[in-house]
């Protein structure tokens, strides 16, 4: 099994995905500067799997799987060159990386456009110059369906153009963008390309990914406010907020709110090492995949589906739109499945009931 480099390996999604890399066998190390998540997670993640974090990566490596753990910005390339120095000086290389660490709020983007950029796009930049001088070619990217902006069909397939409609979206296009020209692929839009210079990258276009750990141990822990609906349903649920604020009935959908793609976190990370799998067995490509469940939920079934996992009830009110939204966003996943032989498994009820049993063991997130 290979050792990985996971950035931002302690937020919502890498948790998840370490957890399932631990899992398959693999040697994880975590890079994260936790400016939005917590170590918690991480020792909770090694918990699951009877192991310790690692914070002394000197210490061990068998052949086992392990997790360690590096305190540092992705910014930093003297951060990255030591890591990519000290993992082959300990006999195993980095043969891997997946690329969680970024800023992902988009109201916040409007407001900080500098930071975004920065963070998103020089340290994707970084990464890609430290894995390229220490002879790292292969590459898991988190993209994200919102560089599609207001889709003008869907489902959406991954030939839809592209036109994000906020600085996050933009940041993200230009990471895309930036993989493209380092695999050698620069002008082609095909998903499916091989990649002439010699590069393995996967460019994962997620929809929304919700719920949490089936163990009830980690999960979704936003900063203040939930911008997004289900962490914002299941605090008021918990009884951390009063009442949910729906945002517009009279979208053109089945019951007037927003349809949205949500997928399991579980399936997400699942999906993560499936395209892993997929990049190291196969020869030098870049992928471009969407992925979704294919099905799309209201904002009304998700307020539905979490009183029916929690048996409370959640008081909403309906208010304006919210600008930049849109009524319908729904994955076509049908390539992932071609290209990974993945799919999701998990449905909107298991998504409830693992987001609540995350809720109600931590009503405060990491920090209770
Ligand atoms: P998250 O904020 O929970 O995780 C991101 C992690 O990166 C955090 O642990 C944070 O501390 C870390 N990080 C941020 N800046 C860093 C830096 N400069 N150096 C090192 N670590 C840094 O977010 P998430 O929901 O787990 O998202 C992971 C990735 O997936 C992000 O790139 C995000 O843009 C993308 N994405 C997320 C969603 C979503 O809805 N959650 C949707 C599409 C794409
Ligand atoms: C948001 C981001 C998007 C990002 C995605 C996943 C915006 C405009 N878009 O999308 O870029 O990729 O999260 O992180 O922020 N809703 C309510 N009340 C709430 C919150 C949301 O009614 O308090 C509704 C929304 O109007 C929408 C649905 O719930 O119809 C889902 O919203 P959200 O969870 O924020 O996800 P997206 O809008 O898909």
């Amino acid at each position: 099994m290979a050792q990985l480099l996971i950035t931002g390996g302690a937020g919502f999604i890498g948790s998840h995905c370490c957890d399932v890399l631990l899992e398959a066998g693999h040697q994880l190390v975590v890079l994260d500067d936790f400016s939005n998540s917590s170590a918690i997670a991480l020792e909770r993640v090694a918990d699951l799997h009877g192991l310790s974090l690692q914070r002394q990566w000197a210490e061990h490596h068998g052949s086992g799987s392990s997790i360690s753990l590096i305190e540092g910005d992705v910014r930093e390339r003297q951060t990255l060159d030591q890591l990519f120095t000290r993992a082959k000086a300990l006999g195993r290389s980095i043969e891997a990386v997946i690329h969680f660490a970024g800023l992902k709020a988009v109201g916040e983007s409007v407001q900080q456009p500098l930071r975004y950029w920065d963070v998103n796009l020089v340290g994707s930049q970084r990464l890609l110059e430290a894995m390229e001088t220490h002879g790292c070619r292969t590459l898991v990217f988190s993209s994200s369906a919102t560089l599609y902006g207001t889709p003008e069909q869907v489902p959406i397939a991954e030939s839809a153009p592209i036109q994000p409609i906020n600085p996050y979206g933009a940041s993200k296009a230009a990471v895309e963008t930036l993989l493209a020209d380092v695999a050698g692929c620069s002008g082609c839009s095909d998903p499916v390309q091989s990649s002439p210079k010699g590069w393995r990258i996967a460019r994962l276009r997620y929809f929304n990914p919700v719920g949490a750990h089936p163990s009830g141990r980690i999960g979704e822990d936003p900063n203040g406010l939930p911008n997004n609906l289900f962490p914002f349903v299941t605090q008021v649920a918990v009884g951390r907020r009063e009442a949910l604020q729906v945002f517009g009935d009279d979208w053109p959908t089945r019951d007037g709110t927003g349809v949205r793609d949500y997928i399991h976190v579980m399936d997400l990370a699942e999906g993560h090492r499936a395209a892993l799998k997929t990049l190291l067995a196969g020869p030098p490509q870049l992928l471009t995949l969407n992925l979704g469940s294919g099905q799309g939920a209201s904002v009304l079934e998700v307020i539905q589906a979490t009183e029916a996992a929690s048996g409370r009830s959640i008081p909403y009110r309906i208010a304006p739109r919210r600008p930049g939204d849109a009524a319908i966003t729904v994955a076509d996943p049908s390539l992932a499945e071609r290209v990974l032989g993945w799919r999701t498994q998990r449905t909107l009820n298991d998504i409830c009931r693992d987001g609540w049993a995350w809720q109600k063991a931590n009503p405060h997130g990491f920090s209770t």
